[in-house]
């Protein structure tokens, strides 16, 4: 099956369609046996898809975790009520007191937050590691080091890792290997085959699509699913069947929305690439972004989501740049129809091994399905104010 008709198809098994198009919306908490033997037949199969408790899912979530799991190329997929919430999971999952964790130092803030502060109080040590270490990664791996986490690429900075490198070495001394994998959608990158154990997406953005419902996925392969699915249970995370149906409608609609989104991105990105204020562009199709070479031999495509850097500017010229715009809205998340843009303050505070000039004014542009001609007439006036502020 082509990837378009895995898109449409996946998760549409007639046993949780019931014949229609879409699986309903099964809300519910307490499930009825009629039979003791029925109960016991649930209690069996209560991990792999069969009605049980609503904790464990309906057919809505399973049609959703059914689709996603192949989409992603692993076995099973667990949910969670954010892509926070699927990133501590899947940690808590595989760590305990006295374990250490890599991480990739270019990982989303809250991500890093979780470390240095849940982990670290429950006597998980986490040692930073530049995204572009490598094979360099052999050096930082400790006696008790559990996990290898990467983020590809990096927020906001973009870069991109060498991930079946990190993989590889990773096995070598027996880690979980774990990949944020949101900025690829389950369809721009196959991690699995890279090597990855579990791939972690915040389905509140590409999947979900339209900007309305917070989720996170876990995929996890053979070797580590069950512990996965059984840990991400005790901790007692689901999500409500409603949310589940509006994933699995927006994951319908996730190939032509990253086409045009990525198609949208490109052309601004090359529009800013000629602007005599822009320093660079970080964006994994272009050369200027670190990790380039990566994205050309792993990645299938890119998305709307991409940052560029001023050469010049202070904050005032920031703040004229942002605020008056028509199209770009002001917000943080990414991944839905619609463009966004957030000034990058302090990059610098949020890394701990690797540099950053902080100095230099960034940006964050998340690329929607607007016509490009309005978009780039929206960032051209802030660039006219972004001069006038500079010339006050
Ligand atoms: C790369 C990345 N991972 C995870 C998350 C967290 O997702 P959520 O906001 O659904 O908790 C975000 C949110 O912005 C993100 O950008």
């Amino acid at each position: 099956m082509k990837r378009a008709t895995k898109i449409v198809s996946l998760g549409r098994d007639k046993k949780w369609t019931k014949g229609v198009i879409n699986p309903p919306v099964v809300r519910a908490s307490t499930v009825v046996f009629e039979s003791l033997e029925h109960l016991a037949k649930a209690a069996e199969g209560r991990g792999k898809g069969e009605l049980f408790y609503g904790r464990r899912g309906t057919d809505t979530h399973f049609a959703l975790q059914a689709a996603i799991a192949e989409l992603e190329g692993g076995v099973g997929t667990a949910l969670y009520p954010s892509g926070a919430a699927a990133i501590s999971g899947a940690l808590l999952s595989f760590l305990k007191s006295g374990d250490h964790l890599l991480m990739v130092d270019s990982v989303y803030e809250p991500t890093r937050d979780l470390c240095d502060k849940l982990l670290a109080g429950l006597g998980i040590t986490t040692t930073y590691y530049d995204p572009m270490i490598g094979a360099g990664i052999a050096e930082l791996i400790q006696p008790n080091t559990k996990v290898l986490y990467l983020e590809s690429p990096g927020s906001i900075t973009m870069e991109v890792q060498d991930v079946p490198t990190l993989c590889q070495i990773a096995h070598q001394h027996g880690l979980v290997a774990m990949l944020d994998n949101t900025w690829s959608s389950p369809i721009n990158c196959r991690p699995f085959e890279l090597g990855v154990d579990i791939s972690i997406q915040a389905a509140t953005k590409y999947i979900v699509g339209h900007s309305d419902v917070m989720m996170g996925t876990a995929t996890a392969n053979e070797q580590h699913w069950e512990q996965l699915r059984e840990n991400s249970y005790l901790l007692g995370q689901c999500v409500s069947a409603d949310d589940a149906y509006l994933a699995l409608r927006g994951l319908r609609t996730l190939g032509v929305r990253m086409a045009q989104q990525e198609k949208n991105a490109l052309t601004i990105a090359h529009w800013l690439e000629t602007r005599p204020e822009v320093d660079h562009i970080r964006h994994p199709a272009f050369p200027s972004c670190p990790g380039h070479e990566f994205f050309k031999r792993d990645y299938l495509g890119s998305n709307g989501l991409f940052s560029f850097v001023l050469k010049t500017g202070d904050r005032q010229a920031m703040k004229a740049f942002v605020e008056g715009m028509e199209h770009f809205k002001m917000g943080f998340s990414w991944g839905g129809y619609e463009s966004l843009i957030v000034a990058e303050f302090g990059i610098d505070k949020i890394r701990t091994v690797t540099q950053w000039d902080s100095s230099k004014p960034m940006f964050r542009l998340h690329i929607g399905l607007e016509d490009t001609e309005d978009l780039i007439a929206d960032l051209q006036a802030a660039f006219t104010r972004y001069h006038a502020a500079l010339g006050a």
